[in-house]
């Protein structure tokens, strides 16, 4: 690889400015990718020393024009369900490496379903689901299972102090129209109706939290690869109101980063007999702390630091544990029990 060149596609978004800075920040070049040409151009302004690059994900060709002399595609434009596949198939054409945020179930199974036996015969490392939501979890419950080799129960606790949600997430949300997905007695299955609200008791700031049966893109990669028999996700329901309300706002930064003011804890406990572990993560931003989890990933396959290739999921083809305590205390606190 001698080029450092890492396209980041919907390029002027909210997370992708975070994973622009992100990539400056490594002094490695983003060439900033998105299919409106106005909107690019708007943030040349703010990057006058960066390329822009007009692709959209039903021109195939547009796509492999602008990420042929990069190395990884950072795909920032969701609904995953619309853009993943295009552009996987891109960086598949072109053998490079792809990166998504998506935390829409269906987008991540499909993509490791239709792309894994392609993916494993050549270079490029597929990863869907490498962000807060998704790829979090899966570190946390890598890690914590880290020397075992089936497990009984992995239960995710995720709390948000609150969320303004950005259109792309309202717009995400509102294209996810498929059933959810649990995972029990070893198989994915539609979450059914009947799961009460529990109480949670996180670390502070947030403490005690209503809880509510919510699962995200965590329940795919992680069952893809740790032998488990149940996987159940909980939801601070304060949030989850806060999502549904349309008059909640956007994020607003308050600190010079761009951050708001959101703290989150997300909670990971695993089970095997009378054994239990737990892993936990705090911080703020839930997008902010998205660009850490992936540029994190995007070093790491540079150095070579994987055990795996193909499509796979951060817990899968990174050391977890190694991963997670290399994040500076600064974008997010880890603890392993
Ligand atoms: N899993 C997680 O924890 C996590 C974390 C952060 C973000 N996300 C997801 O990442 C996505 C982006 O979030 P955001 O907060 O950055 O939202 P945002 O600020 O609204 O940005 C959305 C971006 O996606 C682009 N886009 C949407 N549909 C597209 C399509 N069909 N073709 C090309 N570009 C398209 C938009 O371009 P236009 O303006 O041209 O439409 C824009 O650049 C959302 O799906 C969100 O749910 C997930």
């Amino acid at each position: 690889m001698t080029s450092h060149k890492i396209a980041v596609y919907g390029a002027y978004g909210h997370t992708a400015g975070f994973v622009i800075d992100s990539i400056l920040h490594r002094g490695w070049t983003p060439v900033l990718v998105g299919r409106n040409h106005i909107k690019l151009s708007a943030l040349k302004s703010k990057y006058p020393q960066l390329e822009i690059r007009v692709a959209e994900i039903e021109t195939p060709k547009s796509l492999d024009n602008a990420f042929k002399d990069t190395i990884f595609i950072i795909n920032c434009a969701g609904p995953f369900l619309d853009t993943a596949f295009p552009l996987i198939e891109s960086a598949l054409r072109l053998s490079i490496h792809y990166i998504d945020l998506s935390a829409e179930q269906k987008s991540v199974l499909d993509v490791f379903e239709f792309f894994s036996e392609k993916a494993a015969k050549g270079d490029s490392m597929i990863l869907p689901g490498l962000a807060f939501y998704g790829g979090l979890a899966d570190l946390l419950a890598s890690a914590a299972v880290a020397a075992w080799d089936n497990v009984d129960n992995i239960t995710i606790a995720i709390g948000l102090s609150f969320w303004q949600p950005t259109l792309g997430t309202r717009l995400t949300g509102q294209r996810n129209h498929y059933p959810r997905l649990i995972y029990s007695k070893g198989r994915l299955q539609p979450k059914e109706d009947n799961y009460q609200e529990i109480n949670w008791n996180f670390p502070p700031p947030l403490n005690a939290m209503k809880m509510t049966c919510l699962p995200f893109s965590e329940i795919i990669t992680i069952s893809k690869h740790i032998r488990v028999s149940d996987i159940l996700t909980y939801f601070s329901t304060n949030a989850l109101e806060d999502i549904r309300n349309k008059d909640t706002p956007p994020p607003m930064a308050v600190d010079t980063r761009g951050r708001s003011a959101q703290e989150f804890r997300v909670d990971v406990i695993a089970t095997r007999g009378i054994e239990k572990r737990i892993a936990r993560a705090g911080g703020r931003d839930i997008y902010a702390v998205t660009a850490v989890l992936v540029i994190e990933a995007v070093d790491r396959i540079m150095k070579g630091k994987t055990q795996a290739k193909g499509v796979s999921s951060a817990g899968h083809v990174f050391n977890a544990c190694d991963f997670l305590k290399s994040l500076s205390s600064d974008d997010i606190e880890i603890s392993l029990d």
